[in-house]
């Protein structure tokens, strides 16, 4: 286990090189990669570089209140642990990990469907809200089944992404064989095999857990949990319509909120429809490259949605000073995926732990110095947007 303390990890990038260094390949890139050209997983993070931070100073706070509310859950900073497919495959311990580490700061976690541990066991590692992310697959008797499932275990809200009608083109992901390495044809994973063999600590803990797992939260027609390999197949067919959140907005009693709205129309329907939140996101630049960085489609959406539902962001939230930034610009909290799966794959769950307490530490310090005592003090008086380049508000 690496050494997880100062002066090895001082922040998020340290744990990105230690995932990479455990990890093989195919399943670093995974995680790191992005879309096509990665022009918009580039922009997520360079749209927080952009902002400008301005202090009140001569100002003493010697605590930061940074407990917030998201759709009436208390959490205890304002950072939420994103649905991350296939988190069994960066470590065993995976879902599971991520939601005691959650727990254990106090903050939320958001289950994929796309996961390897069963929701029932994910829910009862943490005391904190723990969501439950849905991607229609297997058709709508399979949701229904699923979502009342996750009602009977404790979830308490129901994020419906939006924005993978089809998956995007992740050119690492062709490149590293992903595709070979989840078929069945021995032959065609050959190539790919020394890379595995190069990392053979993760190695073993795959092997040790069983191989590839089996998708827990999908239960196919004949009763029994999808395999990983059939997966993609299901996903293409697996689209979220407007009809689609009609039909769940019946179906769930509790909130929902809908994950991957870019623009204030598509904001203002989300409300039409019946949900009580939005998450501003590009899947992390994972989906349709080209689109705008989050951070930058914010504004637009804060204003469209007018307080008639919270508005998340996501999307290239590596420090402590991002979250910051998103909420002076009307984020009521930040959803994070990177930041901590990069500590999932160095480390298990103290590796999610300390990707929390980085941000975490980071937040406090950087409201500390803007003479901030709690999340409530933050507005857009405390940034500034260079050009006006951020806002793409209507004129
Ligand atoms: C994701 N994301 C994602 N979103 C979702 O709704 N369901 C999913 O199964 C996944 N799976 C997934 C896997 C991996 C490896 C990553 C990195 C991301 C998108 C995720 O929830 C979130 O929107 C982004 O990760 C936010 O960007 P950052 O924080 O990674 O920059």
């Amino acid at each position: 286990m690496p050494t997880l303390d100062s002066p090895h990890v001082v922040n998020i990038e340290d744990l990105r090189r230690l995932a990479r260094r455990r990890l093989p390949r195919a399943v670093f890139d995974y995680m790191d990669g992005g879309a096509a050209d990665e022009v918009t997983l580039r922009e997520n993070c360079r749209a927080f570089q952009e902002v400008v931070l301005r202090p009140r100073q001569a100002v003493a706070n010697e605590k930061c209140d940074l407990r917030t509310r998201v759709v009436g859950q208390e959490i205890s900073f304002p950072a939420i642990l994103a649905p991350v497919g296939y988190s069994r495959l960066m470590h065993p311990g995976g879902e599971v990990a991520a939601a005691r580490a959650a727990g254990e700061t106090g903050t939320g976690f958001v289950l994929s469907t796309i996961s390897g541990h069963r929701m029932e066991k994910v829910k009862e590692a943490s005391s904190k809200p723990v969501w439950y992310q849905l991607y229609v697959v297997g058709g709508r008797a399979a949701a229904e089944a699923a979502i009342e499932r996750a009602r009977v275990a404790g979830f308490s809200a129901l994020v419906v992404t939006i924005d993978t009608p089809v998956a995007g083109l992740r050119e690492r992901d062709v490149r590293n064989g992903v595709k070979e390495l989840m078929g069945s044809s021995l032959l065609a994973k050959i190539p790919f095999l020394p890379n595995l063999l190069a990392h053979p600590g993760w190695l073993a803990a795959f092997l040790v857990d069983g191989g590839v797992p089996k998708l827990e939260n999908i239960v196919t027609a004949n009763g029994e949990a999808m395999p990983m390999t059939d997966v993609a197949a299901a996903l293409s067919r697996a689209v979220v319509t407007w009809e689609d959140l009609r039909w769940l907005r019946k179906a769930w009693r509790a909130p929902i909120i809908v994950k991957g709205v870019l623009t204030g129309d598509d904001a203002r329907r989300t409300i039409d429809e019946g949900a009580e939140g939005v998450v501003v996101s590009n899947h992390g630049g994972r989906q349709l490259d080209g689109v705008a960085a989050t951070l930058r489609a914010l504004p637009e959406i804060v204003a469209a949605v007018n307080g008639q539902a919270e508005v998340l962001m996501d999307g290239g939230v590596r420090r402590g000073s991002d979250i910051v930034k998103a909420i002076c610009m009307g984020a009521r909290a930040v959803l994070v995926g990177r930041a901590y799966a990069y500590g999932l794959g160095a480390a298990g769950q103290a590796g999610v732990r300390r990707a929390l307490e980085i941000l975490r530490t980071e937040m406090e310090r950087t409201m500390r110095l803007l003479g901030c005592a709690s999340v409530v003090e933050l507005n857009s008086s405390l940034v500034e947007v260079p050009d006006g380049r951020l806002v793409s508000g209507p004129e």
